[in-house]
């Protein structure tokens, strides 16, 4: 049935519920190439590669066109290989998907982009990425052999202070023109560090990708990358609840820096009101503000949960309620001091108390 004929069975109620729906968006459009972004991506850190080939597959099948992953993943040749089957399966093309991927820490040099956007295009079996971010603005001295950073013994991260933004986009605005990337854009950056790069660019980054949540709703870089129309990517959307094993285990965090979003009464009693998850409640309220979203999951039900975030509204006092959870900058959770003496490179991004060094290095 076309969509003429079946809006005319509805009722006007349904007919005005229809188009408020329509207006969360399931694409944007990127300022200078048009290209289409998903607005749900499917996240992959911490998906060890044999656990994310059969998800990426299953994702894809279930209706995802939109991987996010990265140089630092460790997981790039298996979703190669699971796009790589789908397409040979049938199922769709290359030009369906988009595929984001990163330029690591450890490649932050202009003379380094060719070397790691080859590799990272083989891992991936793919000709071009839709997507190449600089994942973070500061860099590390590479051990060569493993291609992760130089650490001392006193285990500090060895910082390579040269860092030169202008130069790695110049490089990255070449590899643009020969086709190996479609958009570029920035991850982790703040508003001067993206500044100094568009006034010197030829291609303005099409796209930020930060840490973003109902906890950290960072407005004013919002409102900045909306001044200059580039797109806004929210990682950790439901407040990466498998960051905190993580960050507790292998840098012996404290665990109660991580409050939990997906239990936070207001966000479960929203939920219960339209009858979804706390999960789909926290996209839906990103993806309605048009901020793309990068949820990541291995499971196949919420695969299917994280989807299923377009067809439902939040009202403007639940959406102000869900506003009000903002912490700034007590919310962010990725501040990057697990890679010891990161805080002193000229090009670390955030404002930090010392306290917080402290608490890290103890
Ligand atoms: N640019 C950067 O520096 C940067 C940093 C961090 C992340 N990222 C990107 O952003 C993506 C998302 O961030 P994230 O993975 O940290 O956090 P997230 O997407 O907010 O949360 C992922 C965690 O939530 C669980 N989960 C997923 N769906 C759920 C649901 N419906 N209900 C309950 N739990 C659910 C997942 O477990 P299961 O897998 O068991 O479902 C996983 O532990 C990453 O995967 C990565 O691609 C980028």
């Amino acid at each position: 049935m076309n969509l003429g004929i079946r809006v005319q069975l509805l009722s006007r109620a349904q007919i005005r519920c229809y188009h408020r729906i329509c207006r969360i968006m399931k694409h944007v459009s990127l300022s200078q190439t048009n290209d289409l972004m998903p607005t749900l991506g499917l996240g992959t850190w911490q998906a060890p590669p044999d656990v994310i080939e059969s998800t990426v597959y299953n994702a894809l099948n279930l209706g995802y066109r939109h991987i996010d992953t990265a140089f630092n993943y460790n997981n790039e040749e298996a979703i190669g290989t699971a796009i790589k089957k789908w397409i040979s399966d049938g199922k769709g093309t290359r030009k369906d998907l988009f595929v984001t991927t990163k330029l690591p820490h450890v490649g932050n040099r202009a003379e380094d982009v060719d070397k790691f956007l080859t590799l990272q295009l083989k891992r991936l079996q793919l000709d071009y990425v839709d997507l190449y971010l600089i994942h973070v603005p500061f860099a590390f001295h590479c051990d060569d052999q493993t291609l992760t950073p130089k650490v001392k013994s006193t285990g500090e991260y060895e910082l390579d202070t040269e860092t030169n933004h202008i130069m790695i986009w110049k490089k990255l605005e070449e590899c643009q023109e020969k086709g190996l990337i479609r958009n570029i854009g920035l991850s982790n950056f703040n508003e001067k560090q993206i500044t100094k790069i568009m006034q010197s660019c030829n291609f303005k980054p099409q796209v930020l990708q930060v840490e973003l949540h109902a906890y950290f709703q960072q407005q004013d870089l919002r409102k900045f990358c909306s001044d200059y129309e580039i797109v806004v990517t929210a990682y950790a959307p439901l407040g990466s609840p498998g960051a905190k094993d993580h960050f507790v285990n292998k840098y012996n965090y404290n665990p109660d820096t991580f409050p939990d979003l997906l239990g936070h009464k207001d966000v479960k009693e929203i939920a219960e009101k339209h009858g979804k998850t706390p999960a789909q409640v926290l996209l839906n309220f990103l993806v309605a503000q048009r901020v793309v979203v990068i949820p990541k999951s291995t499971s196949v039900n919420r695969l299917k949960e994280n989807m299923s975030i377009y067809d439902f509204e939040l009202s403007s006092s639940e959406v102000n309620r869900l506003k009000k959870l903002d912490k700034g900058e007590d919310g962010r959770i990725f501040n990057f001091l697990f890679w010891k003496g990161v805080e002193n490179h000229p090009e670390y991004p955030f404002k930090i108390q010392k306290v917080e060094v402290e608490q890290v290095k103890q």
